[in-house]
């Protein structure tokens, strides 16, 4: 049995997760490396991941992983696969999330290694009202790699693997003889199961402005399809709206916004930095 190549799977709407996700990747430094980009992809169809150590991030919405990001990586297939969950969250906490896509992962048929909560630059935060702004900074991407350095450090002990193959070698793979998961053993991480329960959110969606001049783009990078043109400036679907403000952080003309009172609030509450927690 061998595990051959890196795999990189994301859901992320403002590319926080995609950013920890690709700099944890580097550290691992396996140059046989592909992308899995869950966030605008609507196709239901399951998704195979075979032989590979797969980093899985996710965004935090509500203390879990974004049901939107939860259904995604619910496509992925694993068949001798480990994974490596990680979640970015928006300074205020991640509660449940790390623990909730470690168990998803596992019913998926991964065999868990390790696991991450990263900062990530709140989906509400506004020019004069920061949360997290920047983040992941440079600092965070380091964090990050070493992370990668950690966690792959741990694959091949626990793996029994003494002469470390080449990462940039173009046969590169980890070779052994029983089923990983009776290798492997992941460290316990935070957060409770059961997980939190959450409440119903009330619908809504950014504002569109006289600014819109109708290019299309926030079409694109919507991740439930809500966003559509009519008569040259865009339009949202509010049912389908998961206020991820992609279009609001993306859109060149400032002609989206998402007024909510959380931001204030997060603003005022939870500028204090939080750092990433490894557990490795
Ligand atoms: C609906 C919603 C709920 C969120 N809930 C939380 C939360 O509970 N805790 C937190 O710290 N950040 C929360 N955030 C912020 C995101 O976790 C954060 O901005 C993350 O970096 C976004 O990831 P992305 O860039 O990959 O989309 C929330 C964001 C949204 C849109
Ligand atoms: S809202 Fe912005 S990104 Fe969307 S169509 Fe209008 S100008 Fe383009
Ligand atoms: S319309 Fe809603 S779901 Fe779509 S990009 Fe904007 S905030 Fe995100």
């Amino acid at each position: 049995m061998k595990l051959d190549k890196l795999c990189v799977a994301y859901y992320s709407p403002t590319h926080t997760s995609r950013t920890v996700a690709r700099a944890a990747a580097d550290g691992f430094g396996i140059a046989r490396r592909e992308e899995i980009d869950l966030t605008t992809d609507l196709n239901e169809s399951p998704v195979a991941v075979k032989d590979s150590i797969c980093i899985v991030a996710a965004p935090v919405y509500g203390g879990l992983v974004a049901p939107v990001a939860a259904r995604r990586i619910g496509r992925l297939r694993a068949e001798n696969s480990v994974a490596v969950p990680i979640v970015v969250y928006g300074n205020r906490d991640y509660e449940d999330a790390l623990v909730q896509l470690r168990d998803l992962l596992r019913a998926q048929g991964f065999t868990v290694l390790c696991g991450a909560a990263f900062v990530g630059e709140h989906s509400y935060s506004r020019p004069g009202m920061p949360i997290a702004e920047g983040r992941p900074d440079a600092t965070d991407r380091t964090e990050a790699e070493t992370f990668g350095q950690q966690a792959y450090a741990s694959l091949l002990r626990q793996l029994g693997i003494g002469e470390t193959p080449d990462p940039t070698a173009r046969d590169f793979a980890l070779t052994y003889d029983t089923p990983l998961e009776s290798l492997i053993t992941a460290p316990p991480m935070k957060g409770n199961v059961p997980y939190k329960t959450l409440g119903p959110s009330t619908p809504q969606a950014p504002v569109v402005n006289e600014n819109c001049y109708g290019c299309g783009e926030c079409v694109d990078w919507c991740p439930t399809g809500a966003i559509s043109l009519q008569d040259g400036h865009s339009t949202t679907d509010v049912s389908l709206c998961t206020k991820c403000c992609a279009c609001v952080k993306f859109c060149p003309a400032n002609a989206r916004t998402f007024d909510t009172p959380y931001t204030a609030k997060l603003h005022q509450h939870f500028s204090a930095r939080r750092e990433p927690e490894l557990f490795v």
